[in-house]
């Protein structure tokens, strides 16, 4: 039942004097970099100077801005010491990246072992992990803990439907990790390739990247015949493995020996009452080469006020019930509209105003670009139209990681916007 009992059964004092502990070693670690070392020093914070995990308050927030400016100017160690990096969002200087040791991987890992143990996977099972690898922290994330666990793990990555559907036939596969709308969206293609998903060996599935509800967590596991759990993470705080749904299937346990959960009033920064939806902030406890410190994660979840009946310690979360930014998630992929807006108006043959609109067409997430062409660059000719299509959605494309369809349209016509939030918009049902 339990991966690590003693750690995910501690009793709460016991818990909180380990991240005290924690708290304290992740403070001299962080000293050693360039970034904090500074805003340690600023705020007047010392590890010796704390009495409790709450005296963390007095830790001022990380930014994701101050994660895309310090580059390495927030690690720990040297960059000699880093085994692995994984980046997040924009490709052109905007990335967040995190850098781990190896240390720093195994103890991801050894979270996500403990996560999937949880729902019941264990090294008899068969796991196909369709989530993207490369820089994306899904890929590999989970595919070191489904291998720590000791399951066969299948590195399908993402896309290539019917070649899912295969993997899932050939090797027995028992469970898989993939994005909720896309587990949705699948089922077309097993129909179409006369698969009922209900003949196959399917148990367990592990949902996450994009907000999703309990209806969506429903039809997966009727259509499947599965038990499908909710997976939270972050790349700036490792990855998957920052909390997950136990067995009782309501609200996430945040692995609390790791990282120190903070529910924050965006607007006053006060704590949010239990219960109470508010801004996540989490603060890494073992990370070692690139500790983050009171991350703003922006994401808007509550803290459930009970305990849990499954014997675990460890706070549990609601589902992610927004943001408190402006960023999308398209086909678990994130976005931030500036994206879009640097790489249009880097063209000249744009013109000032576009329109994004995102839509769910059967489970499958598109996003539609209208751009106004200038005027001296609009012209009868087909050919140069569609090479000029072609030309912007591969740029958006290398930009976001997502191909949207671009509809070039005359000059003047899309209605004035002012701001960029109005030139969103997202009419998905959640
Ligand atoms: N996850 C996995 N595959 C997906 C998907 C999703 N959310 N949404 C669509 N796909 C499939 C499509 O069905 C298609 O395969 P098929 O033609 O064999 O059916 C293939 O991916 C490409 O679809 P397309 O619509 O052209 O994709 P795109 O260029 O807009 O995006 C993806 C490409 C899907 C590969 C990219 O969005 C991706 O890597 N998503 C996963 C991100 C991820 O792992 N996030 C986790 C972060 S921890
Ligand atoms: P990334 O940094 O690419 O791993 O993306 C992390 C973001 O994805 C989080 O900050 C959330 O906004 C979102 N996310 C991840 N998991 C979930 C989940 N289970 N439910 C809702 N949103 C999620
Ligand atoms: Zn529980």
């Amino acid at each position: 039942m339990y991966w690590d009992k003693t750690h995910e059964t501690m009793p709460r004092p016991a818990l909180e004097a380990l991240q005290l502990e924690r708290l304290r070693e992740t403070l001299r670690a962080a000293q050693n970099s360039p970034f904090y070392k500074e805003r340690l020093q600023q705020a007047g914070v010392t590890p010796e100077g704390l009495g409790s995990p709450g005296d963390a308050r007095a830790i001022p927030f990380t930014t994701k801005e101050d994660l895309r400016t310090q580059g390495l100017g927030l690690l720990s160690r040297p960059l000699e010491d880093m085994v692995r990096l994984h980046a997040s969002s924009g490709t052109t200087g905007q990335a967040t990246v995190i850098y781990y040791t190896r240390e720093d991987i195994a103890t991801w890992a050894e979270l996500l072992a403990r996560s999937m143990y949880m729902t019941g996977m264990r090294a008899s099972d068969v796991f196909q992990n369709m989530m993207g690898y490369g820089l994306f922290t899904g890929g590999l994330g989970f595919h070191y803990g489904a291998e720590r666990l000791g399951a066969l793990t299948i590195p399908a990555g993402a896309g290539n439907s019917r070649r899912q559907v295969q993997l899932m036939q050939q090797f027995s596969t028992t469970a898989l990790h993939i994005i909720p709308s896309y587990a949705l969206y699948l089922l077309v293609t097993f129909e179409s390739m006369g698969v009922d998903p209900q003949d196959l060996p399917l148990r367990l599935a592990f949902i996450g990247a994009e907000p999703h509800t309990e209806d969506v967590r429903c039809r997966i596991e009727e259509a499947y015949g599965l038990k499908a759990f909710n997976s939270y993470g972050l790349s700036e705080l490792n990855g998957p493995g920052v909390a997950f749904e136990c067995p009782e299937q309501n609200g996430m346990h945040v692995w609390e020996d790791h990282f120190l959960l903070e529910v924050i009033n965006p607007r006053t920064l006060e704590p949010a009452a239990p219960g109470e939806v508010g801004e996540v902030v989490l603060t890494n406890l073992s990370r070692r080469g690139m500790p983050v410190l009171r991350y703003r994660t922006r994401d808007l979840a509550a803290l459930l006020p009970e305990t849990c009946p499954c014997g675990r310690t460890h706070r549990r979360l609601s589902r992610i019930q927004g943001r408190t930014d402006d960023m999308l998630i398209l086909k678990g992929v994130n976005i931030f509209p500036m994206q879009i807006e640097r790489v249009l108006m880097a063209m000249p043959e744009v013109g000032a105003n576009y329109l994004v609109e995102l839509t769910r067409e059967n489970f499958n997430d598109l996003m539609t670009v209208k751009v106004e062409v200038q005027q001296e660059f609009f012209q009868e000719d087909l050919k140069y139209l569609k090479s000029l299509q072609k030309k912007i959605t591969n740029a958006l494309k290398s930009e976001l990681l997502v191909t949207p369809l671009v509809e070039l349209v005359e000059p003047q016509t899309l209605p004035r916007s002012e701001g960029k939030a109005l030139r969103i918009a997202d009419h998905r049902e959640k």
